[in-house]
């Protein structure tokens, strides 16, 4: 039996991933561009069982949905055939902050989960191997393996994964105006822009512009340039996703609340900048010198966190680390009786 933990944690997309060319293999249609952040962590636990057979995918600490435990079983067999190993695992992972709702879970999700199943079944990878299984998990996992600002390629199999891009110190100030999971996947809503959409391949084409707009301005350290680039892609994603047939939007009256006043701040000279992923919540990109006004003035927008009541000051969110292996609380138990 063999056990290894690990720890990632969810990136946020500057320039944003929204459309596969390859959905087997998860190839976006363009590039993207994401930070990731040092809070709101997934912690997962793989044990490899002796035997064949099925897997079992404890979340939060309960069994998962079969719907989940089938994606997990998917992504454990592309390692297993990997390797030509067929033994079943058991899977356990903690999500620090929101499950489905628009928070990155599944880039720390399956970020945690590439590198501690590849540690379990015994694959060693290095960190542009490791970004391109967990891009198999969920495209967006390939970024939360690269610690801070991470641009990941399209391409093919083999260039698709995401590397350390250089950027200025960046804050992220996240606005949780809803706790529930999202009504419609960002898998489904995906393919449904990239079927119907007639704004798609515009979509694509201008995404691929942003994505050396951004680089650019990262590399300058140009924030002012950074934050009107990530507001605009960031509406420009919503809006495809709006154009789709059915019509899906993730938006609701109270994310276009902030994004209201997330523009007062700006018209009052702080460094503040909206993007939203795949549902309502909104995080508020700023500076290291502003985050604590933001932070401030932003708290009156979310709800309370039903598990700590009033809702307190909102968490400022810095740079964090790729994926990477944890002590595995088992083995430090087992060491120590
Ligand atoms: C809106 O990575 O969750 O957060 O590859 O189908 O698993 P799959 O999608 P996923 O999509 C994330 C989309 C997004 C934008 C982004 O993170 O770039």
């Amino acid at each position: 039996m063999s056990r290894a933990s690990s720890i990632a944690y969810p990136n946020i997309a500057l320039v944003k991933y929204w459309g596969k060319r390859d959905e087997a293999l998860i190839l976006p249609a363009a590039g993207s561009l994401s930070l990731t952040v040092d809070d709101l962590a997934t912690t997962t636990a793989v044990e490899v069982t002796d035997r064949p057979g099925e897997d079992i995918f404890i979340l939060n600490g309960r069994a998962a949905s079969a719907s989940a435990t089938e994606r997990t079983s998917a992504f454990l067999d592309v390692i297993r055939q990997q390797v030509g190993d067929d033994r079943a695992a058991v899977v356990d992972s903690t999500n620090a902050g929101p499950t489905g709702a628009g928070m990155a879970s599944s880039a720390s999700g399956f970020a945690a989960l590439a590198s501690a199943a590849a540690s379990a079944y015994g694959l060693s990878l290095d960190q542009p191997a490791l970004s391109r299984l967990a891009r198999r998990g969920s495209g967006s996992a390939c970024r939360s393996v690269i610690g801070g600002l991470a641009v990941w390629h399209a391409g093919d199999e083999l260039e698709s994964f995401a590397e350390p891009v250089p950027g200025p110190d960046l804050r992220l100030v996240p606005v949780i105006v809803s706790g529930r999971p999202k009504a419609v996947s960002s898998r489904r809503a995906m393919r449904l822009s990239r079927d119907t959409s007639p704004f798609y391949p515009a979509w694509v084409s201008s995404t691929e512009e942003t994505l050396r707009q951004m680089i650019a301005a990262c590399a300058a350290g140009d924030i002012e340039r950074i934050g009107q680039l990530t507001e605009s892609h960031a509406l420009r994603m919503h809006a495809v996703i709006a154009s789709s047939t059915p019509p899906v939007r993730y938006l609701s009256p109270a994310s276009l609340t902030v994004l209201d006043a997330v523009q007062e701040l700006r018209a009052d000279g702080l460094a503040a900048w909206a993007t939203a992923d795949a549902g309502p919540n909104v995080c508020v990109l700023t500076t290291p010198g502003d985050a604590g006004q933001v932070a401030q003035a932003m708290a009156g927008l979310a709800v309370s966190d039903p598990a700590e009541g009033a809702p307190g000051p909102l968490r400022i969110l810095g740079p964090g680390p790729g994926a990477h292996l944890i002590p595995d609380p088992v083995e430090l138990t087992r060491g120590a009786s």
